[in-house]
């Protein structure tokens, strides 16, 4: 875990493949009792105002759910205390579309972490741009026409689904979103872009 004098942060999403700021060490790691979901709005990166992207939150476990596999991987970044404010702030710029930071406990193969908490980033249900569920065909569809100011809304999936399967990770909605948008992609002639990386 992170030691003392470090801030664990706790990475999701577009943090994966692009952290953006310095950081001493990192490792897989994952939460409980939440779930990332293609169920938030995105009008400043991956889409616009008159037409969002999707980008991915964490669902809530739903009270009346009793296993225990409502998880979510995701990598802890340890940063410098010092660093840490400064950091922060510009991820709260960064992340300003609906996100809230949280503390969570973090968990490495079964065991609970011996530092207690990280940080994350949090899109609640509540939020202006949450967008919520719908079909994966429809999310499917929104995520291969959307395009933002940090570029395609694919990218940030293909981005997504290949940090996920580089930790050798499952995440079902994810990987059957990427496998639906790899289809519509092949239908159009869509192409992919191996090294384009925007942020957020
Ligand atoms: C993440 O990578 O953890 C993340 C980034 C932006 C918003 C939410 C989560």
């Amino acid at each position: 875990m992170c030691e003392d004098l470090l801030v664990c942060l706790f990475g999701y999403g577009s943090i994966l493949w692009r952290p953006g700021f310095p950081y001493v060490r990192k490792f897989n790691a994952y939460i409980k009792g939440y779930k990332r979901f293609f169920y938030q709005g995105s009008t400043d990166h991956r889409g616009t105002p008159e037409s969002p992207g999707r980008v991915v939150t964490l669902i809530k476990q739903p009270e009346d759910y009793i296993n225990d596999d409502w998880i979510t991987w995701g990598t802890v970044y340890c940063i410098p205390d010092e660093e840490a404010e400064i950091i922060l702030k510009n991820l709260d710029y960064r992340e300003k579309g609906g996100y809230q930071r949280i503390e969570t406990d973090i968990f490495i193969n079964g065991k609970e972490s011996s530092h207690g908490k990280a940080i994350l980033y949090f899109a609640s249900e509540t939020n202006e741009e949450f967008l919520g569920e719908d079909s994966m065909d429809k999310i499917a569809h929104q995520i291969v026409r959307s395009v933002g100011p940090s570029g395609r809304n694919l990218d940030y999936l293909l981005k997504l689904a290949n940090s996920l399967h580089k930790m050798q990770v499952e995440d079902d909605h994810v990987f059957e979103l990427e496998k639906l948008v790899l289809e519509l992609m092949k239908q159009h002639n869509i192409v992919e872009h191996q090294y384009l990386s925007g942020a957020g």
